[in-house]
């Protein structure tokens, strides 16, 4: 089975259906009580933030922060070795990454932005939360089987194979009962579930608590955006087809001048027959929130080069205000680090007294 077959597999049938069910009443409560809610998501340090991650998760997180959702959002750095060796520039990604974050709009005063290597009390989470799990659990975990699929040949290190306990680790040292993700993380939210629920059967509670220690956390399923890279195949930064956050208007139009598209002259929105052209509709119509029919309506005869000038203008135009920002905080690099040790010492702090809480239950303060 290929990468796409598992992951298909593991979303097309109907627990999606369910995910996207329970999100909808999930949008509904906190339209009505932000304060139920406590974010936890996040994102591995392994290269810049594109328009992929910018429609498919960081716009949402901002509203949920408009909205009053408390939101810790996790640099998730141990990750970044689960499949490669090395860590590479990791500490300048993770730098970049909090810059991103700030330059998108999430605000460092309503969120707690940490590097998860450096929350000891989370990643001792990991091993009491490993007893709760069985090795044939973690490799028939989808998301698993894919990504180690795409290292392409790889032996499965131990990380990976046990990365969503670890993930599980990052949503309830916190206790989270909200990750919004794309479709492709579910299995680590039903792990997650499967961990908490497990802990308060094995373990019990702490003297006293009269709820479990770990919530049961939902996932938040965005309204599905699929976009592709500018080739037409899936976005990635290998291939050179994404539009970073990061990028100057130039670069924009450059990358976006090398685009495919096919040889019809009439722009039409048509993903099935033209997925190309109609990618490119959808980011005009996406950065213009604008129903990519009608933009695609506009250009008509104006052919694929005046599709390009318009997704060029509309990205950068949207940008720009993010990139004038962003290239505010990099003159800052200071500031940057101080939001990022504040967020270590928030996180601490809680990932201390819920480790604390994990002891008491399993009988372990000496
Ligand atoms: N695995 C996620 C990704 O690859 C990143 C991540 C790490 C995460 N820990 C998380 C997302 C906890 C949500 C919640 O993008």
């Amino acid at each position: 089975m290929n990468v796409e077959e598992s992951l298909e597999q593991s979303t097309s049938d109907a627990s999606l259906a369910h995910a996207l069910e329970v999100s909808r009443k999930i949008e509904e409560k906190i339209a009505v009580d932000p304060s139920e809610f406590r974010v936890l998501t996040g994102d591995r340090p392994t290269g810049n933030l594109h328009l992929g991650h910018y429609f498919g998760s960081l716009k949402n997180r901002v509203d949920l922060q408009k909205k009053g959702v408390e939101t810790w959002l996790v640099i998730a750095d141990f990750q970044v070795i689960a499949d490669r060796d090395g860590t590479g520039p990791v500490r300048e990604r993770v730098r970049s990454l909090a810059t991103d974050y700030l330059a998108v709009g999430l605000d460092p005063e309503e969120s707690v932005i940490f590097p998860h290597s450096a929350i000891t009390g989370l990643n001792e989470l990991m091993l009491p939360f490993l007893s709760l799990v069985t090795d044939s659990e973690l490799r028939r975990n989808p998301t698993v089987k894919a990504e180690h699929e795409a290292t392409e040949g790889r032996p499965l290190s131990g990380l990976l194979l046990t990365y969503p306990v670890h993930q599980a680790a990052d949503i309830l040292f916190c206790k989270a009962n909200l990750v919004p993700v794309g479709k492709d993380q579910l299995p680590h939210l039903e792990q997650a579930r499967v961990i908490a629920d497990r802990f308060d059967k094995r373990y019990g509670r702490p003297e006293g608590h009269k709820t479990p220690v770990f919530p049961r956390p939902q996932a938040l399923l965005s309204e599905a955006v699929s976009i592709l890279g500018l080739d037409g195949a899936k976005m990635s930064k290998s291939r050179g087809n994404t539009i970073d956050i990061g990028m100057s208007a130039d670069e924009t139009a450059k990358r976006v001048k090398k685009a495919v598209t096919d040889s019809e002259r009439f722009i039409t929105y048509d993903p099935e027959n033209r997925p190309e052209v109609s990618n490119l509709v959808l980011l005009a119509a996406l950065a213009q929130e604008r129903d990519p029919r009608a933009v695609a309506e506009e250009i008509g005869n104006g052919g694929s080069g005046t599709l390009k000038k318009m997704v060029t203008e509309s990205i950068n135009e949207m940008f720009a205000p993010i990139r004038e920002k962003r290239a505010e905080l990099v003159q800052d690099m200071g500031y940057i680090d101080g939001i990022i040790r504040n967020g270590i010492e928030r996180a601490n702090e809680r990932a201390d007294q819920t480790l604390r809480e994990v002891l008491e239950a399993m009988n372990m303060v000496y």
